[in-house]
């Protein structure tokens, strides 16, 4: 679990212990991720399966990605696919991803990288493990998530972020016992490097066996809480609900979110590592289809009817030849 890791977490600031009194959010719904495949067949865990959109709004879709330990010549990517209406966040903990756009970004995303990408009008991309990865094999993981764009916004120009390990904002939790990674949004006057259209917040976390990690959270934003790995509970109190590996906690209303680590954990997996989100919920109606989302069903056919006619861009001549079309 490398992503970004923190030898002592003392000397980060701190996340001030909750006012008595505070509504800590309870758990609405817990859900476990079902196991699939994504792009060239790379596994996921499809972490939103099973809830309601309206829980999710403004969020739409999102996998983990392995963990998996890839033999050489195993690793898999994507081949070349459209988007429109939405954006798509990878978030890497493990291993490389090499992507590319139509509309000229790509890189390298690593440990601890976001690639931040704001499909709007649309836009073809491609993500897959470089050559050198591919011939040695290798622990791959992270996690990818579709955050919605407002109509306002949906047919707006293409945007790139590269969200480097280093520009994430790291918090430990007020016992030290959590390392507290802001990748976008704010937590405790805090800032992650992630620009978003609407306001959300994106957390990864690592809660030491024992350790319990509250988090002020804006009450007018959902609150999601997904185990990458590890044992743990979410809610305080009487209200704790255990949380395994590959289930996602909806939480309910309130203005802190508690999250703690069992004291055993697994040898494999030493401490509990979750992903914790929310936003401002857009409240539109949801056309999604494949890898468009849109407000009603013809703009999902007109998006279909530009993909088909080459308007959501056309793939560089650098790549030309390696060609493809995924969900
Ligand atoms: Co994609």
């Amino acid at each position: 679990m490398p992503a970004v890791t923190v030898e002592d977490l003392m000397t980060l600031p701190l996340i001030p212990a909750a006012e008595p009194g505070v509504a800590d959010r309870a758990v609405v719904s817990l859900t476990t991720a079902p196991t699939g495949f994504e792009g060239e067949g790379f596994p996921v865990r499809r972490a939103f399966a099973g809830v309601d959109l309206k829980a999710l709004d403004p969020f739409i879709h999102m996998d983990q990605m392995g963990e998996v330990e890839y033999a050489p010549g195993e690793p898999k990517g994507t081949p070349w696919h459209p988007h429109r209406g939405f954006e798509t966040v990878t978030y890497m903990i493990d291993g490389i991803f090499e992507h590319s756009d139509s509309n000229g970004g790509g890189g390298t995303i690593t440990n601890g990288d976001t690639q931040w990408m704001t499909a709007g009008a649309g836009i073809l991309h491609i993500e897959k493990p470089p050559e050198a990865l591919v011939t040695s094999g290798g622990l791959f993981h992270g996690v990818q998530l579709w955050v919605n764009l407002p109509a306002s916004m949906k047919m707006a120009a293409p945007r790139y972020q590269d969200l480097r390990s280093g520009q994430v904002g790291l918090l430990s939790s007020a016992d030290g016992g959590a390392l507290v990674r802001v990748i976008a949004g704010e937590v405790a006057g805090h800032n992650g490097p992630g620009s978003t259209h609407t306001p959300i917040t994106l957390v990864h976390a690592t809660i030491s066996p024992g350790a319990q990690l509250t988090l002020p959270w804006r009450p007018d934003f959902n609150a999601l809480v997904y185990s990458l790995s590890g044992r743990g509970s979410v809610g305080a109190g009487d209200a704790r609900r255990p949380l395994k590996s590959g289930q996602l906690a909806v939480l309910g209303q309130g203005q802190t979110l508690t999250v703690s680590a069992d004291t055993q954990q697994d040898a494999r997996t030493p401490a509990l590592d979750v992903f914790i989100l929310g936003g401002q919920p857009i409240r539109e109606p949801v056309a999604a289809h494949g890898p468009f989302v849109m407000n009603t069903r013809a703009e999902l056919v007109q998006a279909f009817e530009d993909f088909q006619a080459g308007r959501l861009g056309s793939i560089p001549a650098a790549h030309a030849g390696v060609s493809g079309e995924s969900n």
